[in-house]
């Protein structure tokens, strides 16, 4: 069993500010950092760390190297990365501020070249019984879902971030969705969650619910079943790719064959080492990272 990511890939420039910068306002930074990013790529490493057989597929620019470097580091085949030179890579300008919370602005860049040729050279190496992630920063999602369902591939999304394209998508062709509560109530108008939950559980009956619902923790649901994990309380330094180490830790644990509850209580504390260092990727755990903070807490 594969796990494919098809995503993005970003470099990310990180600014350090001591608040965000308001409209009509400059402000100075107190440092930046480049760092390897992207909703996609962030996911990939934290599935490898977690033990997951990983494939990134995805699109970056010439200038591109250090984020194919930084997946096969974490163990993550690289063979369904295009790289192309008449575009530049995804990119994102990140504010932290003192409290290391962050606001995020993308530019696609090659993350938005993504062709039917491509995805179904792609798709041809994967089939029944693999499983493919989804992210919203790349284009073309609509097709790459109808050909993986159509191969009998276990697709999984993450509509991140939220926006009209996410509402092009066909979501009864998909197995799983992991997402926060604004998320939730872009696609069901709902507020509360489990408002959410009943509501996609209606529209989708046999969509698996994963909803993340910030220091309040993160539930699992489907049809009657129901699983929930609190958070574990570090210091937060910058919460980057939090949500992507959770969502690589959770599905890396639940194909391996762990209950949700299990696989909940793992990415709980996956995030909560990622929140505790800077960076979005560099943030990302291993595994003996991840059971050395289970144990600080009692939940080895
Ligand atoms: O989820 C964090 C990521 O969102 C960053 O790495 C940035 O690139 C954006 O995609």
């Amino acid at each position: 069993m594969k796990i494919l990511n098809f995503g993005s890939l970003n470099i990310d420039y990180v600014y350090s500010v001591e608040h965000f910068v308001r409209a009509g306002e400059t402000i100075s930074s107190d440092s930046l950092n480049l760092f390897c990013g992207g909703k996609g790529l962030n996911q990939s490493v934290a599935f490898s760390k977690a033990g997951a057989d990983t494939y990134h597929a995805g699109s970056i620019g010439k200038e591109g190297a250090m984020l194919t470097d930084m997946l096969k580091s974490a163990g993550v085949r690289t063979d369904f990365v295009t790289v192309r030179d008449d575009i530049s890579c995804g990119h994102a300008i990140i504010q932290v501020n003192s409290h290391g919370e962050n606001c995020i602005l993308l530019y696609g860049g090659a993350n938005h070249t993504i062709s039917n040729d491509m995805v179904d050279g792609v798709l041809a190496g994967f089939g029944a019984g693999d499983m493919m992630m989804l992210q919203n920063e790349i284009n073309n999602l609509p097709y790459i879902v109808e050909q993986a369902k159509k191969k009998g591939i276990i697709i999984a999304l993450n509509p991140s971030p939220f926006n009209d394209k996410i509402k092009e998508l066909d979501l009864s062709l998909i197995d799983w969705i992991i997402l926060n509560e604004t998320e939730g109530q872009e696609i069901t108008g709902k507020e509360k969650a489990d408002d959410i939950i009943a509501a996609l559980n209606s529209s989708y009956p046999e969509i698996k619910i994963v909803l993340t619902l910030g220091k309040h923790g993160a539930l699992y649901a489907y049809k009657n079943e129901r699983a929930s994990h609190g958070i574990f309380n570090v210091p937060v330094v910058d919460t980057t790719a939090a949500g992507d180490t959770f969502t690589g830790y959770f599905f890396a644990e639940i194909m391996g064959g762990s209950s949700p509850a299990k696989a909940l209580k793992i990415a709980s504390a996956a995030s909560a080492v990622a929140v505790s260092r800077k960076g979005a990727a560099p943030s990302i755990p291993t595994k003996d990272e991840v059971e050395a903070l289970l144990a600080k807490f009692g939940e080895a």
